[in-house]
Formats: C-alpha cells, structure tokens, sequence
C-alpha cells in the first residue's frame, strides 16, 4: 500500500465529533536524527521545520483549535550559541514565509514564553505576525518560545500578587486570599484564555515532559512516539489522535467525560 493511502485510510478512521479542541507537541529528536545522518545539528532543525509546516495544515485542515509547540526552552540558551543563533534565524524565516500561508489557512498566530527576552528582530517579525493573523478563527497556532512551566508559574504569580496588592485596600487580606481559584491561576498564565491540552504529544521516545505546560497537562491524555521529529509524518500524527480517542478520559472519577 502506498504511503498516502495509508494516512488517508487512518484519517477515515478519526471520529470528527471526539477530536481534541487542542493538541500541544514536544518537537524532540532534531538533533539525533541529523547526528544519525552524518549531519550538523542544524539540519536537523531545519527538517523540523517542514514536519512544523505540516502539523501546522493537518490540524488546521482536521478541525483542531489550538495547537501548542515547544519550540525554545528557557534552558535551551544553554546550547552552543551557533546553534541558538540559527534556531533564531529559522523562525524569523518560518515567520517570513509562513505569514502568507496563515492568511490562506485562516490561522491566527501567538506565542506563550518570555518573548521580552528575545532578540529585538525576532520580536518585531512575531508582532508582525500576531498582528496581522489577528483576526483569524480556524486554528490558533502558539508557538512556546523562551519558554519553561516553572517560569510561567513565577510569571503569573508575580503579576496576580500586583494585582491583588492594587485591589487590597478594598478587601480584608484573609478574603482576597481565599479568592484564588483553579480559574485565577488558569488565568494568569500565558495560556489564559485557551483551553488545557487534551494531547500531549512528545516525539523521539523520552518519557518526561521537560517543563513544558505543567499546570495545564493536569488531565492530558499523553502520546509518546519514537519517531524522531523531522521523521514525524502525517500518518503519524493522524495515529496520535486515533489513539487518543481510544482513551478513557474520566477525570479522576470513574466516568468517561
Ligand atoms: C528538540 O530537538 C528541538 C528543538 C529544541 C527545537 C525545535 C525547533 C524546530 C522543530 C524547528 C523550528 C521551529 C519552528 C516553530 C519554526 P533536539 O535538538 O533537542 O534534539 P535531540 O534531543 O535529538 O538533541
């Protein structure tokens, strides 16, 4: 059977009233796949970019809502800096290029991380980004870039406790700290507004989830391939969501919700 009728034939398969409303990847295994080949690093990335171009049109295409990829950690910095400076260099070009493609494809752009920290060219080719998609309803496409679970979590403290600190003449101290909720500190997270993964999926086979989302995988349902990310076709993608409907989502109850 040919490679395409074989992702066609599991996409058949795929329930469209049971998909995930929003799937967050781990692009792992850039490195090793080049390093496998004989090649530099960087060509490993730079293949990683077609396998984002193509999760990219098969989420938006499948129906999904909101798509989330780890793209820079805040421990990634701790890289040679020729390889930081050319992940740099490949996203301004992937903004570059794909700009037009998110205007065809309906898709509205974001970033969660500490984007402050970024060079200024970067920032200003993502605002551009952001901008101009902003009005675009199909798939929201959030990229984490100078992210870290942790990092958002001191983030969003520090910003609610400002918050509280304004408000607090008006409220008695033990009041205004019972007001925190799951739903305030949902909220104060670069994810406000979105909601929790319901997939988590983690390319090149390590079983951990490098601080990425930590708050908002509480109830994610996890796929772990082997593949290695710039080997991560189509079909596997569509067999990730397959077997996420297999799943048995009950909350800790003992229901499937
Ligand atoms: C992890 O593989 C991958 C990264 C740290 C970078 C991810 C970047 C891309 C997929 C390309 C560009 C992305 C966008 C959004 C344009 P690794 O380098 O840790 O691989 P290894 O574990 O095999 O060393």
């Amino acid at each position: 059977m040919k490679k395409n009728s074989i992702s066609e034939d599991i996409l058949k398969s795929i329930d469209q009233n049971r998909l995930p409303k929003h799937i967050a990847i781990i692009m792992d295994g850039n490195g090793r796949w080049a390093t496998k080949k004989g090649l530099p690093r960087t060509a490993g990335h730079k293949r990683g970019m077609d396998t984002v171009d193509m999760v990219v049109t098969k989420s938006r295409d499948l129906g999904i809502k909101v798509l989330t990829l780890y793209a820079f950690s805040t421990e990634n910095w701790r890289r040679p800096e020729k390889e930081v400076n050319f992940l740099m260099r490949l996203l301004k070009t992937y903004l570059i290029i794909q700009r037009k493609k998110m205007m065809r494809n309906n898709i509205k752009f974001n970033v969660i991380g500490r984007i402050q920290e970024l060079p200024a060219i970067i920032r200003k080719e993502i605002e551009k980004t952001v901008k101009i998609t902003s009005g675009n309803t199909a798939l929201t496409l959030n990229i984490a870039l100078n992210y870290g679970g942790r990092v958002e979590i001191i983030d969003a403290v520090r910003k609610l406790f400002k918050d509280l600190l304004a408000v607090k003449k008006d409220l008695n101290a033990t009041d205004l700290v019972n007001s925190i909720d799951e739903e305030t500190i949902s909220n104060y997270l670069y994810t406000a507004g979105f909601p929790d993964p319901d997939l988590l999926i983690r390319t090149s086979g390590e079983l951990r989830v490098s601080n990425f989302l930590l708050w908002q995988i509480a109830y994610s349902e996890i796929y772990i391939t082997d593949t290695l990310w710039p080997d991560f076709s189509e079909t596997d993608f569509y067999m990730a969501v397959l077997d996420y409907q297999k799943r048995d989502r009950r909350y800790g109850g003992v229901k499937s919700i």
